[in-house]
């Protein structure tokens, strides 16, 4: 495809019309640097469709004329950073042309009231309202599909969010986590704007920063008066230092919710921003549902796809069912059962190819537990309270520090109520007694009759959901994805868009 540069609203309009490719949207305000060549890139690599750059440096949103002034101005170096990148095409319109009072389609858009009143909206009046007005203005010309934002602006990144959510517009934003220098400070057009000692400042504080963050992770503490001293103590001119909560920008005490630990200083005449987000525990993602809802291909895929540790509780109960059964364990009798439950290690193991295998007391079971016989076994069994106690806290041991997707029945309600995202999967009876005999099949259990599965199915589901010790029920905070015509890549590319919303691209590439 041919590079091509974009100077009019009309050049843009015909461009457009004659374009049916999605696109993928990175707006800038020019003097590109390492943090927009990795949102042009991304825009390019990850997606389908044609990725436009707009360069526009938008004075609505510098509430300081002088600020303006000295931004550093486009240069034509810009257009070859951005091609380079991967952009196919570069919008630069002209402000006359881009704000003219007398249009029609100019709406001055208000940031969202809450966003706006805190960090960086409460000494830049104004600033994120032209922020606002601008990128609306540039959306609806541009049509884009997915809209690339550094997180480096992250209240910036919230507040377009929320607008695109006000304005009903569907576009998907897809964020970039911070990029920083070699010496630790992040790419910003302003940078080039500070003297050495300024610079350095700029290092101390987002060293900092970054100090408080690890003494938070590693001793559950962080001491904002002394942290402030400490930056104070090097001259260093600072506007805002603040724990807040990462969605709500609400001043916030780091907790198991996310937060973000966010400052602007004063270096010289420049104003720079710096953040680090506090997460105590990796994120744990909770997938119930009943039995043939798709859970363990899409939990297997996910898993895989976030880089996270599967856990399988279905397996561990099948595991512990077929444990009984071959050991002969009346399991009926509670005394029995429990001196049978103690120092029983079950375990799982992973190869590279994040294939899973299941051991009991070390006998790899992976496939021993795929049987009919456990499948008729597995729900009488998982409803004895003394097995459920055992399991729940053999899960809640591997899912002490986090970083894991668990599939099962009460993962949202009873094993990891506090999980970060809760996903309730299910499927119409029919639609999982297809998926339950095709899975037979693949493991070589011959074929069954779909009405024989479609029963099982039916008393798997009266078991489950009316036992009276943790029964299957949709938590209330858990998202129900019904999967029925889904493909797994759907059901995980929506768990995943869910995901990101949740938790912040930094965190997820630590
Ligand atoms: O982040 C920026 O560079 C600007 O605020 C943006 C999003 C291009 C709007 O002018």
């Amino acid at each position: 495809m041919p590079k091509i540069i974009l100077e009019t609203i009309e050049e843009l309009s015909k461009w457009r019309n004659h374009h049916n490719d999605d696109i993928n949207f990175v707006p800038t305000m020019g003097d590109l640097h390492s943090g927009h060549e990795k949102l042009i890139q991304s825009a390019k690599n990850s997606y389908f469709g044609s990725t436009l750059v707009s360069i526009f440096v938008n004075p609505l949103q510098f509430n300081n004329k002088e600020d303006l002034k000295s931004y550093p101005p486009k240069s034509i170096k810009d257009h070859e950073i951005a091609f380079q990148s991967g952009a196919d095409v570069i919008f630069i319109p002209r402000e006359e042309e881009l704000l003219d009072k007398n249009c029609q389609d100019l709406n001055f858009i208000r940031a969202s009231k809450e966003l706006n009143s805190t960090l960086c909206g409460l000494n830049r009046i104004g600033h994120f309202d032209g922020v606002c007005t601008v990128v609306y203005r540039l959306l609806k010309l541009v049509q884009p599909q997915l809209l690339f934002l550094g997180e480096k602006d992250w209240q910036q990144l919230l507040i377009i969010k929320n607008m695109l959510k006000e304005m009903k517009l569907n576009i998907k934003i897809k964020s970039i986590p911070t990029q920083r220098d070699q010496d630790g400070i992040p790419y910003s057009s302003r940078n080039k704007l500070l003297k050495t000692k300024d610079r350095e400042k700029l290092i101390f504080f987002s060293q900092k920063l970054n100090e408080a963050k690890n003494t938070f992770l590693k001793e559950d503490r962080l001491d904002l008066v002394e942290l402030t001293k400490e930056i104070e103590g090097k001259n260093i001119n600072i506007e805002y230092l603040k724990v807040v909560d990462a969605f709500s920008l609400k001043e916030a005490i780091p907790s198991e919710k996310i937060s973000m630990l966010a400052g602007a200083i004063k270096c010289g005449n420049t104003r720079l921003i710096d953040h680090v987000f506090l997460m105590k525990t990796q994120p744990i993602i909770a997938i119930d549902g009943p039995a043939g809802s798709g859970k363990s291909t899409v939990t297997k895929v996910l898993a895989k796809k976030l880089k996270l540790l599967y856990l399988d509780t279905g397996a561990m109960y099948r595991a512990l069912s077929w444990f009984l059964i071959n050991e002969n364990i009346d399991y009926s009798n509670n005394d029995q059962l429990k001196k049978s439950l103690k120092g029983l290690s079950i375990v799982f193991k992973t190869d590279v190819n994040s294939n899973q295998d299941i051991l009991i007391n070390d006998i790899c079971v992976t496939k021993l537990i795929r049987t009919q016989e456990i499948n008729s076994i597995v729900s009488k069994i998982a409803s004895i309270p003394a097995v459920r106690e055992f399991l729940v806290n053999e899960q809640r041991q591997i899912g002490a520090s986090g970083g894991l997707v668990a599939e099962g029945r009460d993962i949202g309600t009873k094993v990891f109520p506090n999980a970060t995202l809760k996903i309730y999967l299910t499927a119409s009876i029919d639609e999982r007694a297809k998926r339950r005999k095709l899975e037979l099949e693949d493991n070589e259990y011959g074929s069954i009759e779909l009405s024989i599965i479609k029963e099982q199915i039916k008393q798997r589901d009266q078991n489950d959901m009316n036992r009276s010790h943790s029964p299957l029920i949709k938590a209330k905070d858990a998202i129900l994805i019904e999967s029925d015509g889904l493909s797994v890549e759907k059901i995980v590319e929506n768990i995943i868009d869910i995901y990101n919303e949740k938790i912040p691209q930094e965190l997820q590439t630590e």
